[in-house]
């Protein structure tokens, strides 16, 4: 029996090198991404996730050509759109992480519409981080916590769990496992505070390529895992 991971985070990375690879232009790549995401939504969903976060557009991505960053926003507004039905029929609750205030009036409606809508539904979350940075979460936090901040309880006494309620989504347990595709062995600033003990496993498979059974396996290493958060395995 396997232990299914509460919570997965995913790095969707190598749409471009999947275009590139065949002699397409790089959207082409996005479009193929976004069916991935599709297919891993409904896969994670069948398998028992209770939350996934899907990295769809960092907050360094503006670096890219203006037309990329476009046709990424399109495709964004474009899944909100079409997934609404699936998110009825799965009773999927669409959240998000990053900095909303960054991104395209039309596409901040979409979101948002979105959440409103689902956010009675008890089925999987779906957290979508989109102008996310992890460093941009934090940097965010604190002037979230400085705002509210009651001059009574002195900074000094701050914890890390009085400071993480002032993450995009405190009430998201951290992630257990965080996936990246197409074989890069960094986070390029994926849940950095989140992340400080979940297991990573990196495919090699670009992110086009995914399909249900590679979720199966990142799964199944997964359950071979020791967690032991800085302590040590149990020999009972
Ligand atoms: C991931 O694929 C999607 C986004 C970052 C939006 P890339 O576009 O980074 O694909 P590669 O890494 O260039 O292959
Ligand atoms: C990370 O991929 C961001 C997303 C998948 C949205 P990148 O392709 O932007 O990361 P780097 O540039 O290879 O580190
Ligand atoms: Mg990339």
């Amino acid at each position: 029996m396997q232990d299914i991971p509460l919570h997965i985070g995913i790095i969707m990375d190598g749409n471009g090198r999947w275009a590139t690879g065949r002699g397409l232009i790089r959207t082409q790549g996005h479009l193929e991404g976004l069916k991935a995401a599709k297919r891993i939504t409904k896969a994670a969903s069948d398998l028992g996730v209770k939350y996934l976060t899907l990295y769809a557009f960092s907050t360094e991505n503006w670096k890219r050509t203006s037309e990329e960053v476009g046709f990424i926003m399109s495709l964004i507004k474009q899944y909100l759109k079409s997934e609404f039905d699936f998110s009825i029929r799965n009773r999927i609750r669409v959240r998000f992480t990053g900095d909303m205030e960054g991104l395209p009036a039309d596409i901040q409606e979409e979101i948002l519409d979105t959440m409103r809508q689902t956010s009675g539904f008890d089925g999987m979350q779906v957290v979508l981080a989109i102008n996310y940075g992890g460093r941009d979460e934090i940097v965010r936090a604190f002037k979230k916590l400085a705002a509210n901040h009651s001059p009574e309880t002195p900074l000094t006494d701050l914890t890390e769990k009085d400071f993480s309620a002032f993450l995009d989504n405190p009430d998201i347990p951290d992630p257990d496992l965080i996936i990246r595709s197409a074989g890069e062995y960094r986070t390029s600033n994926f849940l950095l505070w989140e992340g400080a003990y979940s297991e990573f496993y990196i495919s090699q498979k670009l992110w086009p390529d995914w399909e249900k059974t590679d979720l199966e396996e990142a799964i199944e290493n997964y359950n071979k895992r020791d967690r032991r958060f800085g302590g040590i395995v149990n020999v009972a």
